[in-house]
């Protein structure tokens, strides 16, 4: 199992009341999380955001480099400002420091997100990576965050699981698979395949239009994890589409991957994991309502609306309740951004003081 995004800053978050793994957090909280895994393998995904962050939320984004915002529902998005090279060192170092918190409290390991456009992803994407020192550029300058976190990683961890989550980008398949070879070389034992962020968000099956994307394979990402796969000896975990058992198995079958995410229909309904995985059922259903409308408020919301309907069906299926299916799409986008907005401005100054109070330690890369 892969937790959601936990914040390695909790001046950064990506959303209000994000999961935060810092000197801050109590680690009580942190062990009784890992506990409730009840022994199945879990890992934590530590996250940070980088530009794709309300300015309600993050009024002073940080990405590889300077603007622009977001083109996303005018205005809500603030242009970030690229971080200064002291900056990506304590990037690093929060990074391996919530690592090895988590580690502490039980969970066999971590995952990185460096997918879906957030910081570690932006770094690896040379249309928001435009760096001219040593972490911008080729390959190597554009994935020198990525693999020198892996390394500390490796080094404060040597017997704990580490995955990484990275994108498939159309046309840089090669480049996928060079990245895939350098991870391997680094220490990282799983590679999750996903793709797109929010401004294109293939992952939810969305183009920039609104319109569902078509592809050849249930996964848009399958070409580019066969590539990796081909590349690299490290399992390989393709997420994002998967609904039917046999495309499962042809994927499987084909070396397109030795693993299969799957993400929203199980969040809907948890009890169908086991039987999906034993082959008794065939077919995972898509409940989520369609966002209808203009194009004017179907183009910025059709993706928060699809997120947004399924965060309320995790909340309300973690914490044991039925999921609430009538939800209507425009709802649920509303509670995605507004609510989401408006909670994180009111609680922003009670985080900053607790950051304030509890500095990270050294961990990892000095
Ligand atoms: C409500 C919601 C929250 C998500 N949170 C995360 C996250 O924290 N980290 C992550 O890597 N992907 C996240 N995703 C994306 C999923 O992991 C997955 O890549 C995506 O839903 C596509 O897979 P699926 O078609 O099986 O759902 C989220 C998706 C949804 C709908």
């Amino acid at each position: 199992m892969l937790t959601g995004n936990a914040m390695v800053d909790r001046a950064h978050l990506e959303r209000a009341r994000n999961v935060v793994v810092d000197a801050a957090t109590d680690a009580d909280a942190l062990r009784r999380w890992a506990l409730s895994a009840r022994g199945a393998p879990t890992l934590v995904q530590l996250a940070h955001p980088g530009r794709q962050v309300t300015r309600y939320v993050q009024p002073h984004p940080v990405a590889p480099s300077p603007g622009p915002a977001l083109a996303l529902a005018g205005g809500l998005y603030a242009a970030p400002r690229g971080l200064t090279v002291a900056e990506i060192g304590e990037v690093r170092r929060r990074f391996v420091d919530a690592a090895v918190r988590v580690v502490d409290a039980g969970f066999p390991g971590i995952e990185l997100h460096a997918a879906h456009g957030y910081l570690l992803s932006s770094f690896l994407d040379p249309q928001t990576n435009r760096r001219g020192d040593d972490y911008g550029g080729d390959l190597d300058g554009r994935a020198r965050l990525l693999l020198e976190i892996v390394r500390d990683l490796r080094a404060a961890l040597p017997a704990s699981a580490l995955a990484v989550k990275v994108d498939a980008r159309d046309g840089a398949e090669r480049e996928l698979a060079d990245l895939g070879i350098r991870l391997q070389d680094a220490g990282i034992d799983l590679i999750e395949v996903s793709g797109g962020n929010y401004e294109r968000p293939v992952m939810t099956g969305f183009d920039e239009d609104g319109q569902e994307v078509a592809s050849e394979h249930e996964s848009p990402f399958w070409n580019a994890a066969a590539e990796l796969s081909a590349a690299v000896e490290v399992p390989v975990m393709l997420t994002g589409g998967f609904r039917t058992r046999s495309e499962v198995d042809r994927a499987l079958a084909a070396g397109v991957c030795d693993m299969v995410g799957v993400g929203r229909p199980l969040a809907v309904r948890p009890s169908l994991a086991g039987r999906f995985v034993r082959g008794e059922v065939e077919e995972l259903d898509r409940p989520a309502p369609r966002l209808g409308g203009p194009a004017v408020v179907r183009r910025p919301l059709a993706a928060a609306a699809n997120a947004g309907w399924h965060r309320v069906q995790i909340t309300r299926t973690a914490g044991g309740r039925s999921p609430l299916l009538r939800l209507p799409a425009l709802a649920a986008a509303i509670d995605y951004t507004a609510v989401d907005a408006a909670q994180a401005a009111v609680e922003r100054r009670a985080r900053l003081k607790l950051a304030a109070a509890a500095p990270a330690r050294g961990a990892g890369a000095g």
